[in-house]
């Protein structure tokens, strides 16, 4: 009998004590969900395990096929598709970083290094699916996987870039005429996320209380638009 009578005390004390952290993390508005804040050093540490176990795992039975880039309409497509996707956030080798690049937290990764550091398939699996609550966008939506493999096998290529070799590349793919564009079934799924998101963006200020979500995905939605925009000028 003295040990449920304990038990019970000591569940209802963790209880309260549940209710107390909950109270002042989530409902008190004392977390800062700044993108110009910073977490807590713990906080990072724990996402980022989360993160690259997560996509090791996940990525852990597929096996995509990448193409070698040898030739040439092909290495020049997925220079434009990384330039047109991707560089806005993830400064290729050589460049510099845009404003937005400079605004995001957690920062886009470096690519080379992510290279050097996961398997293809990793990378891959990340393209495809994105990285929710970070500005990672899925591809995946929006574009075929043949679509995004050569963008990703250029990536694999970074860490023996030179200096300028991602500038020489756009120079020349650009000179070809090469643009960034889509399958047919693409431009649909395009149109429906501008539609779907648009919307919700531009009440983001009378919704008060969605605040905390809102800003998780404004990242997100910001850059998904930007590059909608882009694919309709290409048109
Ligand atoms: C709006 C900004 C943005 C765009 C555009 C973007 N990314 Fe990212 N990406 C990020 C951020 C931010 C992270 C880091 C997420 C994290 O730290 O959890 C990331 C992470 C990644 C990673 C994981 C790296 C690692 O070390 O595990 C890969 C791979 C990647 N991006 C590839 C791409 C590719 C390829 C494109 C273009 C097709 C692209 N990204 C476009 C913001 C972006």
């Amino acid at each position: 009998m003295s040990f449920i009578k304990h038990a019970t005390i000591t569940l209802l004390i963790l209880f309260v004590i549940a209710c107390l952290a909950y109270w002042t993390i989530a409902l008190s508005g004392r977390m800062d969900v700044s993108a110009d804040g910073t977490h807590w050093p713990i906080t990072d540490r724990v996402l980022k395990t989360v993160r690259v176990n997560s996509v090791a795992r996940h990525a852990g039975d597929i096996s995509p096929d990448l193409p070698d880039l040898a030739d040439t309409d092909l290495l020049h497509e997925a220079v434009v598709g990384f330039e047109d996707m991707c560089a806005a956030c993830h400064t290729p080798p050589g460049g510099s970083p845009t404003a937005m690049a400079q605004g995001l937290n957690p920062p886009a990764t470096d690519l080379a290094e992510a290279a050097r550091e996961r398997s293809p398939a990793e990378l891959f699996w990340v393209t495809k699916h994105g990285i929710r609550m970070t500005g990672m966008p899925a591809w995946g939506p929006t574009h075929a996987d043949e679509e995004l493999t050569p963008v990703v096998a250029l990536i694999t290529r970074f860490p023996d870039f030179a200096e300028d070799d991602y500038e020489n590349l756009l120079t020349a793919a650009r000179e070809a005429g090469v643009e960034h564009h889509h399958h047919h079934h693409d431009d649909e799924h395009g149109h429906e996320h501008d539609q779907d998101h648009g919307h919700e963006h531009h009440h983001d200020d009378d919704e008060e209380h969605e605040h905390h979500h809102d800003h998780d995905h404004d990242h997100a939605h910001d850059e998904e638009e930007d590059n909608d925009e882009h694919d309709h000028h290409d048109h």
